[in-house]
């Protein structure tokens, strides 16, 4: 069974990190994207505030088949210690009974402890299993060196 790789990116962090792990495992990768993407000078203050409170955002159609999927990790960049409004949503309208989830974010700081228990409650409501984890600084590093990362944590699964 493939293995899914779905992920949410603002400024491309990532998405980095989802393309590795889909062409080390040979999985499907499936961008989140928002019907009408908040404009930047307001992310912080509009994404911020819906991350805080645990909102979601109107997001495209998605054309994939979960069933299929036995294994889907789920990436996000780390918006006021939680998940991305995007991202939440796609859990919300998600049932992942029988499926192995992996989250993982990139994030700015170094503390993904918050984001983690986020939405490993988020994803226990739709149904799934967290099976594992992880979350890479991406502030202040070259893409090179989160690619190196990804690599390194994706060899684990
Ligand atoms: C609205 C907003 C809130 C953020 N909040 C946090 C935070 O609480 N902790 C953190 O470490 N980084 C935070 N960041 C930084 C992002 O998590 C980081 O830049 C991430 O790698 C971006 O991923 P992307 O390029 O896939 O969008 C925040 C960024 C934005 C835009």
């Amino acid at each position: 069974m493939k293995s899914l790789v779905v992920y949410y990116s603002l400024t491309g962090k990532t998405k980095l990190v989802a393309q590795v792990i889909a062409e080390a495992l040979n999985a499907t990768l499936l961008e989140i994207e928002e019907r009408r993407p908040i404009p930047k000078p307001f992310v912080y203050l509009s994404g911020g505030f819906a991350a805080i409170t645990n909102r979601g955002s109107k997001i495209n159609p998605i054309d994939v088949d979960l069933k299929q999927c036995e294994k889907i990790f789920i990436g996000s960049p780390i918006w006021a210690s939680r998940p991305a409004p995007a991202i939440n949503s796609f859990i919300y309208q998600t049932n992942f009974e029988g499926r192995s989830i992996i989250p993982f974010f990139t994030m700015g700081g170094n503390n993904s402890e918050n984001a983690l228990a986020n939405i490993t409650a988020k994803i226990e409501r739709s149904q799934g299993k967290v099976v594992g984890s992880f979350a890479i600084t991406s502030y202040g590093v070259s893409d090179e060196e989160i690619i190196a990362r990804a690599k390194e944590a994706i060899k684990n699964y």
